[in-house]
């Protein structure tokens, strides 16, 4: 086929509070390229604050996940532009993810394939991941002559032991989608035609729940890692103090009557009905 416009590199549907997005270069296993960062940052901009979304979700085309970096778009091609074509493209491409790593709306990465290298950054970027039995991620780096870059070396440290981490760079060996569970590459692994399924029932959890809250929390998940405990118990602090004043609808005062005044529900066993008083 021709080259695919930039436009149609990345594709998205939302569908009753779910977006839907998805690598969209299947005839090249959905390997990053410039054009698709791009795509990438305007579908994710275009999305975050429209108040039909609640959850978003980043699946691939066709048999892959994502592959990676494109090799011949994002590297050949850029460096022969030289450093400056090289740096603009790094900054095309972590500017997306770091955008997905602090997004509005709750984020999974639904692997339906092959999750290679650079591919890794999107999928830390995303607050959960669930993945078929038969995707395959690997740190293919090594197999051609590069160390994992991109955050790549950081996400397999940030997700797994040392050793597994350590084997899975240098090796360059593949998991499949069990092993990547167990390894805590993502949080589960179901057959494949279960994928979209169990992704669905996740992100209508989610949406039953406060999404100011969840932002919340999923930003304090992120940033007490690297903080001291003493620092992290006073972010925890001010965070919900902002959340305070940022939530409009006031969740925490209607859950705490709706459990102990009005007796509808238990917080321990469910989710308070955010659309009553
Ligand atoms: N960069 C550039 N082109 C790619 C990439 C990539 N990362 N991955 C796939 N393609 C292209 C192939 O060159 C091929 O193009 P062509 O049809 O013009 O020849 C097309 O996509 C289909 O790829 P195949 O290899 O034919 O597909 P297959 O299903 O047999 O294999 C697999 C899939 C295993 C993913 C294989 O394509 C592959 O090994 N890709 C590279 C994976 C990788 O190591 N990525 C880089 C990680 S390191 C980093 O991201 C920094």
């Amino acid at each position: 086929m021709t080259d695919r416009a930039e436009v149609d590199t990345v594709s998205y549907q939302v569908i009753d509070g779910i977006a839907w997005v998805k690598f969209n270069r299947p005839e090249k296993r959905n390997c990053m390229s410039p054009k698709l960062n791009r795509q990438m940052l305007r579908v994710l901009n275009e999305l975050e604050f429209r108040d039909d979304v609640g959850v978003l979700v980043l699946s691939g085309e066709g048999s892959a996940w994502s592959a990676g970096m494109d090799l011949k778009e994002y590297f050949r091609d850029t460096e022969a532009l030289g450093l400056k074509g090289t740096r603009h493209a790094q900054r095309e491409a972590y500017t997306w993810w770091e955008r997905l790593r602090w997004y509005q709306k709750v984020t999974i990465a639904m692997v339906n394939g092959w999750c290679f290298g650079g591919g890794y950054g999107p999928l830390y970027s995303c607050d959960l991941a669930f993945c078929s039995d038969d995707a395959q991620f690997g740190l293919s780096e090594i197999n051609w002559g590069i160390l994992p870059g991109g955050g790549a070396t950081k996400v397999a440290v940030e997700l797994m032991p040392m050793r597994q981490a350590m084997y899975h760079a240098l090796l360059g060996e593949n998991l499949t989608g069990p092993e990547a569970a167990a390894a805590g590459l993502v949080n589960e692994s179901v057959p494949a035609d279960q994928l979209h399924g169990r992704v669905s029932e996740i992100a209508q959890k989610l949406l039953a729940k406060n999404w100011e809250t969840l932002k919340a929390t999923k930003d304090a998940v992120r940033r007490v890692g690297e903080m001291t405990y003493t620092n992290a118990e006073d972010y925890l602090i001010r965070a919900q103090e902002a959340l305070n004043f940022h939530d409009k609808s006031d969740g925490r005062h209607k859950g705490m009557k709706q459990f102990l005044d009005d007796k509808t529900f238990r917080p321990g066993l469910s989710t308070y009905d955010k659309n009553r008083d």
